[in-house]
């Protein structure tokens, strides 16, 4: 089947993000392969997806046909494997020269008509575009975590995006159930600008003592209703990704009001990077 013009989907990066992204298009109909450097990595992706679905499907979000469907996926180590897709989104870590090194090399190796897709969380779209030959073919496809669960996905035009090529990404976005956010390609785009401030903001008030972390995250869940403080949220995410963002945002922005607080910058030096680390402002047990 085909969604927007697009049928076969690659993947590249099969961490939280990727694994997520995946299972979604898979679920909808559409064939999709990940690619990730380490065979682990794509194990547990595999694992994490068949648990994720076998869960929705028993809550009646996914029907026993869709959920066969994730089992369908494609893994592999060898990122030629996707020569023959016609949208690869790119999940691997918020590293521009990363990034970058890989769009290149994609672009020299799929079909010219091929539309090159970025999750990036902040880093411009429009500067990872510029090192391929396909400018016009190349958007921001923002999705959040838990991809499976959160009903958002940001789409951000490149400066040179074609309009086809986002609005095909807007039907495929919607044919997958979820809600567009539409973008331009400012830092932070509009979810993390707003979000990631908020977050930096209770770690100053953690590391000014103005409250502990637990009084700071009651305060915020319970009285803005939020599904979890900003603090557990934080570790949820993985801290290094809040800094990197908070990089990002004072870096593109050149505006003080974004200077990353500096226990955030301390949590991260020290590997406290949150649930995957087993200890963020948190510890966690597994
Ligand atoms: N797949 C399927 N089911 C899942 C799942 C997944 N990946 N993750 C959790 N669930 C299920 C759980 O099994 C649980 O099911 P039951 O109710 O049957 O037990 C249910 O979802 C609820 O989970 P929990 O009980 O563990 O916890 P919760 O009620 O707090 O919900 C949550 C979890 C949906 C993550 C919720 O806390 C939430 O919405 N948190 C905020 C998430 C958020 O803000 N995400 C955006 C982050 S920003 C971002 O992603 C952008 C960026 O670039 C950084």
């Amino acid at each position: 089947m085909a969604i927007a013009g697009f049928s076969q989907v690659g993947v590249v990066g099969a961490g939280q993000m990727g694994a997520g992204i995946a299972q979604v298009c898979a679920s909808s109909g559409l064939r999709v392969t990940v690619t990730d450097l380490s065979s682990g990595v794509l194990e547990a992706a595999s694992r994490n997806i068949q648990a994720s679905a076998a869960r929705l499907c028993q809550k009646g979000h996914l029907t026993a046909e869709q959920q066969k469907l994730t089992a369908e996926i494609d893994y592999t180590t060898d990122l030629s494997r996707l020569r023959d897709c016609d949208l690869i989104i790119e999940a691997v870590i918020e590293d521009e020269a990363i990034k970058k090194d890989l769009f290149v090399r994609l672009d020299q190796s799929v079909s010219p008509e091929t539309v090159l897709a970025t999750n990036t969380s902040s880093l411009p779209v429009t500067r990872l575009a510029s090192v391929t030959n396909r400018a016009d073919r190349v958007i921001g496809i923002h999705f959040m975590n838990p991809v499976p669960l959160m009903r958002l996905v940001e789409i951000i035009p490149g400066i040179a995006t074609s309009p086809e090529v986002q609005s095909r990404a807007v039907e495929l976005v919607t044919a997958l159930g979820k809600e567009v956010s539409l973008s331009r390609d400012f830092p932070g785009f509009v979810v993390n600008r707003i979000l990631m401030p908020m977050i930096n903001e209770a770690f100053a008030a953690l590391m000014e003592g103005v409250a502990s972390a637990e009084d700071i995250d009651k305060g915020m869940k319970l009285g803005t209703n939020q599904p979890m403080g900003p603090l557990t949220l934080a570790d949820f995410i993985g801290l290094d990704t809040c800094l990197a963002i908070m990089e990002v945002l004072h870096t593109g922005f050149g505006d003080p009001k974004y200077r990353p607080c500096p226990l955030l910058r301390q949590y991260v030096d020290a590997g406290w990077l949150g649930r995957k680390s087993g200890r963020g402002v948190y510890t966690y047990n597994n």
